[in-house]
């Protein structure tokens, strides 16, 4: 008896668990093609997300003819409110190559948010408020060119966090607390790491 009550306590926590931490909402996309034709893109709108665990279970908007969520190339947060990142985000756009995220006010950003877009060449996150690049940030992302977090507020920055990018032609960290630098070429980009040493304590 003792262990069928523990079990129903069990259930019961973790409904609890997944009605309070977890909420479900749509992501709104306004759908163009850019750059003539060759670059599908959604322009996410009217997000506000101020909280964690926010899990994008829908995305709504109007599609251009024979177009669908797998065309999406680009992805760009403009101006919104996105202190996190919804979780699967990346799911409905599975060909990203370019993510875009604007003065938003997002404060944190982890391998886990970008694991699904294996296509990802170009991660430009301007004018937000990041604090910490974790090393492993990039771990699903092999395949990035360049990289961009000027005018956030970057204190730390896991050490060999742009080692395993072997593609890697730019990384812009300007206008940040522990690094105010860009470099344009691996062997700077390598050089630059190496005297980032106010990231690494
Ligand atoms: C955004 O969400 C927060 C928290 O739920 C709420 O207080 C605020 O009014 C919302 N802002 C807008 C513009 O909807
Ligand atoms: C984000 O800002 C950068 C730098 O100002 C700009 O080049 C880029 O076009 C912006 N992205 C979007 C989607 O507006
Ligand atoms: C997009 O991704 C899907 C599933 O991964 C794939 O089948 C499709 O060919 C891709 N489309 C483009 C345009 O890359
Ligand atoms: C990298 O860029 C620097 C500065 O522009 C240049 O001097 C250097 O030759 C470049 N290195 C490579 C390997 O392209």
């Amino acid at each position: 008896m003792a262990s069928i009550k523990f079990i129903l306590f069990l259930m019961t926590a973790a409904l609890l668990l997944v009605s309070n931490g977890a909420r479900a909402f749509t992501l709104e996309c306004k759908f163009s093609d850019y750059l003539y034709d060759k670059n599908y893109k959604c322009e996410v709108v009217n997000l506000n997300i101020t909280t964690h665990n926010q899990i994008e279970s829908a995305v709504s908007g109007a599609h251009i003819p024979r177009r669908s969520n797998a065309d999406v190339i680009i992805l760009s947060i403009d101006g919104q409110t996105a202190h996190y990142l919804p979780q699967d985000l990346n799911k409905f756009f599975p060909n990203v190559t370019y993510l875009s995220i604007n003065k938003s006010g997002l404060r944190e950003i982890t391998k886990s948010d970008l694991k699904n877009f294996p296509q990802l060449r170009n991660i430009g996150v301007r004018g937000n408020d990041i604090e910490n690049l974790p090393g492993d940030l990039f771990e699903h992302n092999t395949q990035a060119t360049n990289i961009a977090f000027a005018t956030n507020k970057i204190k730390s920055i896991g050490k060999d966090i742009f080692k395993s990018l072997n593609g890697l032609d730019s990384v812009n960290l300007l206008r940040n607390i522990c690094i105010d630098q860009q470099a344009a070429n691996r062997s700077e980009i390598a050089e630059m790491m190496k005297r980032a040493t106010e990231c690494f304590k």
